[in-house]
């Protein structure tokens, strides 16, 4: 696929198939996310590539666990207000049960952080796209990057002391009856283009 239509086709994937990602694919996608610009090319994002289950369930688990305790006020972010109501009812899966969940983090005392943690979350959607599988940013370990218990687990995953997770990308082959990721264009209702000429 050229890269500007995989660009302009990328749209989120909330079902999947259990299917493995082939490890080609995953090994592209990753090569995508290693080579996003980052900040003074510091190059400090951490990809934690998560496909066993009983991890993933254990992140569900902890998630839930963590939302389920938060309150809600009256300028709680609509994402996160789902994501606590669905919490407290219970059997609230922040990753669609996709096969493959990346967090990634960066240094928590780094300006850059978040950027280059999103230019690499791009890399990787629109990667994931041109190889017919879909995909979703997910925020929930971002939203609990403090949170004590998930930094312990996440530490005991390899995340390092001085790094938080800053942005997620779920990846696998959409549960569609075409098994490819919808690929409409979205309607444009805002980001707004001004030109100085
Ligand atoms: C910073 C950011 C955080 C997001 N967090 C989530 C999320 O936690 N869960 C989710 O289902 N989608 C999440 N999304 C996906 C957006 O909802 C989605 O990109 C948007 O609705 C546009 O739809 P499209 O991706 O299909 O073009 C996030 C996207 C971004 C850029």
């Amino acid at each position: 696929m050229e890269a500007l239509e995989a660009i302009l086709t990328r749209r989120s994937t909330r079902n999947y198939k259990p299917d493995a990602v082939e490890e080609e694919k995953l090994d592209r996608i990753l090569q995508a996310a290693r080579q996003a610009p980052s900040g003074g090319n510091n190059q400090t994002n951490h990809f934690l590539v998560i496909r066993n289950r009983e991890v993933l369930g254990k992140l569900i688990g902890m998630t839930e666990t963590a939302f389920a305790k938060m309150e809600i006020a009256e300028d709680t972010y609509a994402s996160l207000k789902h994501a606590i109501n669905a919490s407290k009812k219970g059997g609230y899966v922040f990753c669609y049960n996709a096969p493959v969940l990346i967090a990634v983090a960066n240094r928590r005392d780094y300006g850059n952080n978040m950027a280059d943690c999103a230019c690499a979350i791009e890399n990787m959607m629109v990667a994931a796209n041109a190889l017919d599988l879909g995909s979703c940013w997910i925020n929930q370990l971002r939203w609990l990057n403090e949170e004590p218990a998930l930094v312990e687990y996440l530490r005991s995953l390899g995340m390092k002391a001085d790094e938080r997770i800053y942005g997620a990308v779920i990846i696998g082959y959409p549960a569609a009856e075409s098994g490819l990721p919808n690929r409409d264009l979205m309607a444009q209702k805002g980001n707004e283009v001004t030109f100085i000429d």
